[in-house]
């Protein structure tokens, strides 16, 4: 068992907490602030503790890998860094901190990411104030879990908390190195409430008791080669696991031998994808929506034309898989119904777009049924518990994730994540 926030003794201590606020985001626009409102209960215990609070996140992707393989220059970073939207700065966010942890907090921001401006600001903290530091990812070091970066931040403060759900996949500086270096100097490390609630949810899908099956998971997503790791690993876990989404293309023509149309489809998978199949817990559409003229920029944009495909037939030409048809819906809301736990990760189609959301409703309303009746429900973050909000089922699940790479990496592990794993136990 990880010790916890409230296990620590950190009244006037600089305490780092690693926080994902990753958050979706269109231009300077916050389109989802979950994860900030998820990292609120852990910042305002620090704070009633008295502890100086320095929170540091990334926030999308900074070209790095890009100047790397020559496809940036220094000036393209730079320009990017300074960019003040809200792409990859977290400037702004400073706000949302202050009107949830309430005017009584001071909540300030540092512009540096290291070196004496950031010291001079960590030390200037009065016990019960926030400081909101800049992108991680402004470091070079951060991705790469540069050691002397690592040794520089943990240098600052006394304790970590890591409360990066989202994030507890990535053996980074800020996720893995400072926690590591602070042990290693005998300095306190715990989790964060956030951290807590997400292995104690995840946890029960790793291995459920028998008198917790039958198991199932809920996959879509678009590629079955990014998934492949948690596919062979579901398949070992699970009872029978429910194909939607992109991905169902690359099954449906490596099982069914069918012209899937102009369908996402990965043509290298289709071994691997009827391999899986041959296990017997794989259930796929047996029906399905396709449309011509859809437009992945603009996805709630109505389409030329939908036609209904039933069967193992081929998908008319020039025509895409949209969302899972009636007939896959029923036979699927009947299996949710009959588990006691579920694993959801992957949208059932386009569910953005009104003629395309019928498949995800769909799962969002039997796992809300099946939570009734008992249930274990988990979302695996990213676009499912997006979905779930916007058809306003997030609270009819038992869990709702706040990591979509996290929650799938934290099952192929058996629980085990970089940033888990080098928090001391109690
Ligand atoms: C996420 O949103 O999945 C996490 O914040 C991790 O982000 P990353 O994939 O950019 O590392």
């Amino acid at each position: 068992m990880k010790k916890v926030v409230t296990d620590l003794q950190v009244k006037d201590l600089k305490v780092l907490v690693r926080v994902d606020f990753n958050v979706p985001h269109k231009g300077a626009e916050i389109t989802d602030d979950n994860r900030i409102v998820a990292a609120i209960p852990t910042i305002a215990e620090l704070v009633k503790k008295g502890a100086k609070v320095v929170l540091m996140s990334h926030l999308g992707k900074v070209a790095w890998k890009k100047l790397k393989k020559g496809e940036a220059t220094m000036e393209d970073i730079e320009k990017q860094m300074k960019k003040n939207d809200l792409s990859i700065a977290l400037d702004s966010l400073k706000k949302n901190l202050e009107a949830y942890l309430g005017h009584e907090v001071a909540v300030s921001f540092s512009k540096a990411t290291r070196g004496a401006e950031l010291k001079e600001h960590i030390d200037a903290l009065k016990s019960g104030d926030v400081l909101l530091v800049q992108n991680t990812r402004y470091e070079a070091g951060e991705e790469k879990n540069d050691p002397e970066l690592a040794k520089e931040w943990a240098s600052y403060v006394d304790a970590f908390v890591m409360d990066a759900f989202g994030s507890a996949h990535r053996a980074h500086a800020s996720t893995y190195g400072v926690p590591a270096a602070l042990k290693e100097a005998g300095k306190e490390t715990a989790v964060g409430f956030l951290m807590e609630k997400e292995i104690k949810g995840l946890g029960r899908c790793v291995e459920p008791k028998e008198d917790e099956r039958p198991y199932i998971a809920i996959l879509g997503g678009a590629k079955v080669s990014s998934k492949i790791e948690v596919i062979d690993s579901l398949l070992k876990k699970c009872d029978k696991i429910l194909i939607g989404g992109g991905m169902s293309y690359t099954f449906k023509k490596a099982v069914y031998g069918i012209d899937v149309g102009c369908s996402l489809c990965e043509d290298d998978q289709l071994d691997y994808a009827k391999k899986c199949f041959e296990t017997g817990k794989i259930m796929l559409s047996v029906d399905t929506i396709v449309g011509k003229g859809f437009d992945f920029e603009n996805p709630e944009a109505k389409v030329a034309d939908t036609e209904y495909v039933d069967g193992d037939h081929d998908f008319p030409e020039g025509y895409e898989g949209l969302d899972i048809g009636p007939k896959t819906r029923a036979l699927y809301e009947d299996t949710i119904k009959s588990a006691k736990t579920i694993f959801w990760n992957g949208p059932m189609g386009v569910f953005e777009n009104d003629d395309f959301q019928a498949g995800t409703k769909a799962v969002c309303e039997a796992c809300a049924e099946a939570t009734k009746n008992g249930a274990f429900t988990v979302i695996g973050g990213g676009d499912s518990a997006a979905a779930a909000k916007k058809f306003g089922y997030t609270k009819e699940f038992s869990h709702v994730s706040t990591g979509g790479g996290a929650s799938l990496e934290l099952i192929q592990y058996d629980g085990h994540l970089p940033g888990i794993d080098v928090i001391e136990d109690k």
